[in-house]
């Protein structure tokens, strides 16, 4: 069994990033910039934007943090979306999800323009992944195959469950793992809450992507011997243990699926490292203008 470093890979990534940003503004370029809006004071949220903006500063990106109250109209949000659309000075930028029920996410995402959704959420971004066309592939499908990809992990010809249908990150990654492409090429089963025999399904497949947020889902019972897993939960709870007072759980129960395995993630320090880093290699794509000239 090998474990898949999303610790190694990422940091391996940023600094790839941070040489890369460094000949830009040796080149005279102007500084990758990043905008995070975030709504409300959800814990999880909270922490996520905060790894994102200290994920900029690593790497040499400019970042800027718009914060608003819950309660905030959903017209001054879509506002605030119109004025990072014209704001030359930025050239990506996430509304960090979930939003108050009194804001259409919907409506949220399609106000981005396409040119500057690094989240690649738009759905002229996921029309245009579905097409095969160049664009931002959204944050974790796209550190997934990173992560396959470096770790040279054959896809061609593999039967592939994904378990959560999720618009984030079941729906994209299945068809990314469909596509004809290197990594890519793999026959792919998504499941979700009304797939009928959902363990057999698994048990049948060379390639588990984990997703639908429910720790320790995924049991030894239910993965073939020599099986590829991927974890993609970070369910967060509550901990006396850590400094933080929260761990995370992922939804494959780690140490009984393991032994069985060709390669697993980690949870932590698999799969969420790397959705961090593949927002940064968006905003340096955004800032480049490679898909969208
Ligand atoms: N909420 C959970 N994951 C994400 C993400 O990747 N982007 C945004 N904007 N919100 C999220």
């Amino acid at each position: 069994m090998q474990l898949i470093d999303g610790k190694k890979i990422s940091a391996e990534i940023k600094v790839e990033i941070a040489r890369e940003v460094q000949q830009l503004k040796d080149r005279g370029c102007k500084t990758p910039h990043l905008a995070a809006v975030l709504v409300g004071h959800d814990g999880a949220s909270e922490t996520y934007v905060a790894g994102k903006v200290k994920a900029c500063e690593e790497v040499g990106f400019k970042s800027t943090l718009i914060r608003y109250e819950s309660d905030i109209d959903e017209s001054t949000l879509l506002n605030t979306v119109h004025e990072l659309n014209r704001n030359e000075d930025i050239d990506g930028f996430i509304v960090q999800l979930p939003l108050p029920d009194h804001i259409s996410e919907q409506k949220v995402i399609e106000a981005i323009d396409p040119r500057k959704d690094v989240d690649g959420f738009h759905p002229v971004n996921l029309g245009r992944m579905v097409l095969g066309l160049p664009a931002f592939i959204s944050a974790t499908p796209a550190g997934i195959m990173e992560l396959i990809k470096r770790y040279g992990i054959q896809t061609s010809g593999k039967s592939c469950v994904v378990v959560g249908r999720s618009n984030i990150v079941g729906k994209p990654i299945s068809i990314l793992l469909s596509q004809k492409a290197d990594p890519g090429d793999a026959t792919v089963t998504l499941c979700h809450s009304r797939t009928r025999n959902l363990d057999d399904v698994v048990r049948a497949s060379d390639i588990v992507i984990a997703a639908l947020g429910k720790p320790g889902f995924v049991t030894a019972g239910m993965v073939k011997e020599g099986a590829v897993v991927i974890d993609v939960g970070i369910t967060r709870v509550k901990s006396d243990v850590t400094k933080s007072g929260w761990k995370l759980l992922g939804d494959v129960r780690f140490d009984e699926v393991a032994p069985k395995c060709s390669y697993i993630t980690p949870v932590p320090g698999g799969v969420g490292l790397m959705t961090i880093v593949s927002l940064l290699k968006n905003t340096l794509i955004a800032a480049k203008h490679e898909i969208y000239p």
